[in-house]
């Protein structure tokens, strides 16, 4: 965990969606399923997805703007953009490249990408607060965001059932009332079982040399592995989150956790013992926005009042890599 020298204070939130709503009924006409089945092992109703030309770099620069708008941050005083995706629609330019030019940012700031996938918000954070604690950047904007639907494979209908598409984007600065509102955060990864959730981008050999058989292409995961994983490591992981800050459960507000899994996220609610109202759940309307799941539950849950400002929320996520995270932090009031 990094010592704070620069405390660093979240200014802003914000969120996007696409408009397209696919709900479980619509996925019979793919495949054999139900609203029953999926409802009941996930908690998904249905999902947003993009159409057309639409990808998840539209979707980051309007959660960016949104999240500036809300820190009251002009872009051009940005000095890092951190873009955190599952599976960028271009691996370069970098996504926070494309939402660099689309600012309109001129000066010659740094952007880059993180692959970290669902819980890349946390990452991103975490590597924020490092630059913000030793004073290399101030103003530092991490977009999230993923369009899942293009990277399914829609004839496998125990994974396509479960994502979608969202941005969400945080602005981050350095504190100048030396309040840190990152109370704690931990990031841990295990490559060992990276292949639980994989998705390839194959290319080919030289055409001088031999070849080789290229991965299926697609989003391809063994969802009973990872359920048994997360199901058995997160609930602990987050409550050692919390006392390894030094604090109780109880006096944290907020559980505002990645929405993969309806009954992963009540696995951690009951370890915590936190009442639904403490819990933040989005996943009926959404599925999995992987990068975007954080960011884009915190973002819309304050908007609709669900989450009171002036309160704390424990954040934790997990997907491939494997890799997951937790962050306890301070939610002040204008953030959103
Ligand atoms: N509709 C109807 N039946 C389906 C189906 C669907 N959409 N998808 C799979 N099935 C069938 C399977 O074919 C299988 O049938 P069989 O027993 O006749 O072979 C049966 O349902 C059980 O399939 P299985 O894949 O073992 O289901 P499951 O109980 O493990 O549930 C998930 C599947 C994906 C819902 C569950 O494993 C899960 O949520 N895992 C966690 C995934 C996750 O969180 N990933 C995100 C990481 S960031």
């Amino acid at each position: 965990m990094v010592k704070s020298l620069i405390p660093l204070r979240i200014a802003g939130v914000g969120y996007s969606l696409p408009e397209t709503v696919i709900t479980n009924d619509d996925l019979t006409k793919l495949y054999d399923t139900s609203d029953e089945w999926i409802y009941t092992r996930t908690g998904i109703k249905e999902r947003r997805v993009v159409s057309g030309e639409q990808n998840a770099i539209d979707l980051g620069f309007e959660a960016s703007k949104n999240a500036l708008a809300k820190a009251k941050i002009d872009p051009s005083e940005i000095d890092l953009i951190i873009a955190a995706s599952s599976a960028p629609p271009d691996l370069y330019p970098a996504i926070a490249c494309h939402i660099q030019a689309r600012l309109g940012i001129k000066t010659q700031i740094p952007a880059f990408d993180i692959t970290a996938a669902c819980t890349g918000l946390i990452y991103g954070l975490s590597i924020a607060k490092a630059y913000i604690a030793s004073g290399m950047y101030k103003n530092i904007l991490i977009v999230a965001t993923d369009n899942n639907s293009r990277l399914v494979n829609w004839e496998d209908r125990s994974t396509s059932i479960l994502f979608g598409d969202g941005a969400g984007a945080m602005v981050v600065t350095a504190s100048d009332d030396g309040v840190d509102d990152v109370i704690a955060i931990d990031i841990k990864s295990d490559g060992h079982i990276g292949d639980l959730i994989e998705l390839s981008f194959d290319g080919k050999n030289c055409p001088l040399v031999e070849q080789y058989e290229p991965k299926p292409t697609g989003i391809r995961m063994n969802g009973k592995g990872v359920y048994a994983f997360v199901a058995k490591i997160l609930p602990h992981y987050v409550e050692n989150l919390i006392t390894s800050a030094g604090m109780k459960a109880e006096e944290i507000d907020y559980l505002i956790p990645h929405q993969a899994n309806i009954r992963i996220i009540q696995a951690v609610q009951e370890r915590l013992g936190y009442s639904d109202d403490k819990v933040v759940t989005n996943i009926k309307y959404y599925g999995n926005t992987s990068a975007a799941s954080i960011p884009l539950a915190l973002a819309e849950s304050v908007e609709k009042g669900k989450v009171k400002l002036g309160s704390t929320a424990v954040l934790c996520g997990f997907g491939a890599g494997m890799t997951w995270g937790g962050a306890i932090v301070r939610l002040r009031e204008g953030i959103c």
